[in-house]
């Protein structure tokens, strides 16, 4: 769209009309749903299909995605049962041969393109572009992963001790790993958390949120279409609570990676703990409080897109979103002008259409949450500017960007995951103390800098505590192999999703002597 600068071209350069593409899929997708999005439990391959929870899109609520079965306890422990049972004969083949099936997957959701864009966007109602880029990372990480296990099973350290024995260590998958991912990636971090545990030699139990339990449901389906061994891989859709602690409270599991919220990853630290089993890696990639600063070397121009693409595009609902940004108050008053004409000109309606910026958030929990934060903010701080709503919207869940001026990032005291901006004006003689305040707040995901002075960007970088720091460019939006992505403090344990050590978290090492 015009505000995102985001334009899709063919290989020749010619512009696709992405909303007549859409609008065929559609038809086809609308009838493929009326008859078959009947979802469960996958457990050895067996499709566990029922009707109990209705889908519905966070665009319309009127329209039904599809329907689906939770699982039950039971279910979950008998699929922990057959994933350890399928340890030994997986972890036997090379990566190599556990990659081919990671390939073949990613041909198939190349081939399936216009389906899982459509489901993509009817279940977590995304934009078509934030869809398509959704399958892409899908396919990114189904790609790279093998690469990488390649690299690590060739890997293999040896010594020479003085008398001649020969001592070699490698690296091999733990046992079962349980894989837990959001609604906000239903289909890149749902794959790329299970493609990491099998390509290393794990076998897999995973759920997907509750939000976005069907797309899930076609990637695995699509998994088996692959011919990879049924019992390595089970799909426990449910709820998180019932389903999630039987999945890492069991003695048998060799490992959890999880994406979701900084309590949630709390919670399930704790069931770890509880176990009476050792304990296990834990892979947490949780949520951020991720700032900005701009200094008055910046250009506006180029901050207020940056600013508006890190806060709002996919509606505020990515992990690295820019929640506080710090203005330097020499040019506070322009670049906050700037974003109020920016806001103006924004298209927050349905997310089929080419021409919209911003899609609904994901459901009512979510949209109430994030409006008693407005509400809130309207009591207590500066109201800059809130972008305008299509009247389509009233049928869905949404919530219109908004701006607001606060004291500091200290007032916030959680991750609002929406498109809410709280801005801060800071004077230069601050910025020591603008750096510890954002460090203090104790997350650690991304932080966006905007500064043509180099000694103030390397000086900035080097004092935050934060996994990915991006200058003078937007904050979101990592790309597979090329920016490796992951937080620290309360964002997470710190592994890098599609960077070259990230496998290394789900292996063991062995030596032989
Ligand atoms: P969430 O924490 O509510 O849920 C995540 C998953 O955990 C879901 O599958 C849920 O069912 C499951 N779950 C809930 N309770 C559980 C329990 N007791 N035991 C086991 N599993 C349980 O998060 P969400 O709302 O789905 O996703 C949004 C959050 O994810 C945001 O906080 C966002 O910042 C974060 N996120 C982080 C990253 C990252 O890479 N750091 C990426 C995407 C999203
Ligand atoms: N990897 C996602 C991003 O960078 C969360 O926006």
């Amino acid at each position: 769209s015009e505000i995102f600068g985001e334009s899709r071209q063919n290989s020749k350069g010619v512009a696709i009309d992405i909303e007549s593409e859409w609008k065929a899929y559609d038809v086809k997708v609308q009838a493929f749903m009326d008859t078959h999005w009947k979802a469960g439990p996958i457990i050895n391959g067996e499709c566990l299909t029922g009707g109990a929870h209705t889908v519905v899109t966070p665009y319309d609520h009127r329209l039904k995605v599809g329907s689906i079965n939770w699982s039950t306890p039971e279910q979950a422990k008998e699929a922990l049962n057959v994933a350890a049972a399928n340890v030994d004969s997986w972890r036997a083949l090379s990566a190599k041969e556990r990659g081919e099936y990671l390939l073949k997957l990613a041909d198939l959701l190349e081939e399936n393109l216009g389906e899982l864009v459509a489901l993509c966007h009817r279940e977590a109602g995304k934009t078509i572009h934030d869809s398509i880029d959704e399958v892409r990372e899908a396919v990114d990480f189904l790609r790279y992963y093998p690469i990488q296990a390649e690299k690590i099973e060739g890997d293999l350290q040896s010594f020479t001790r003085f008398d001649g024995q020969s001592v070699t260590l490698r690296s091999e998958g733990r046992g079962v790993f349980t894989c837990i991912s959001p609604w906000n990636f239903p289909l890149a971090i749902f794959i790329g958390q299970i493609s990491a545990a099998l390509v290393t030699g794990n076998t897999v139990v995973a759920k997907p949120a509750e939000q976005t339990s069907l797309i899930a449901f076609r990637t695995i389906e699509l998994l088996l279409e692959t011919g990879i061994p049924a019992g390595v891989i089970h799909l426990l859709p449910g709820s998180g609570a019932e389903i999630g602690s039987v999945l890492t409270g069991d003695d048998s599991i060799a490992g959890v990676a999880f994406t979701g919220s900084t309590p949630t990853a709390q919670r399930i630290n704790q069931t770890l703990a509880s176990r009476d089993a050792l304990p296990v890696p834990f892979i947490a990639e949780t949520g951020g409080q991720n700032a900005m600063l701009v200094d008055s070397t910046a250009l506006p121009e180029q901050v207020v897109r940056d600013v508006l693409r890190s806060a709002f595009a996919s509606a505020g609902q990515r992990c690295s979103a820019l929640r506080v940004l710090y203005v330097q108050q020499d040019v506070a008053d322009r670049v906050i002008d700037l974003i109020k004409g920016a806001m103006a000109e924004m298209r927050i309606g349905l997310p089929y259409l080419h021409s919209t910026d911003v899609g609904p958030v994901i459901d009512e929990t979510a949209q109430a949450k994030l409006q008693n934060h407005i509400n809130e903010l309207f009591k207590t701080s500066k109201f800059i500017a809130k972008a305008p709503m299509k009247s389509e919207t009233r049928v869905g869940t949404y919530i219109a960007p908004v701006a607001f001026e606060i004291e500091s990032i200290s007032m916030l005291s959680e991750e609002h995951f929406g498109p809410i901006l709280h801005v801060v004006r800071y004077h230069a003689d601050e910025l020591d103390s603008v750096i510890d305040d954002i460090n203090n707040a104790g997350f650690g995901l991304t932080l966006g800098v905007h500064s043509r002075n180099e000694s103030t960007y390397r000086y900035i970088e080097s004092r935050a505590k934060v996994g990915n720091c991006y200058i003078n460019r937007d904050q979101v939006g990592a790309v597979v192999g090329v920016q490796p992505f992951g937080g620290q403090g309360l964002s997470g344990t710190g592994p890098k999703a599609g960077g070259p050590h990230y496998l290394y978290r789900f292996t063991k090492e062995e030596v032989v002597a």
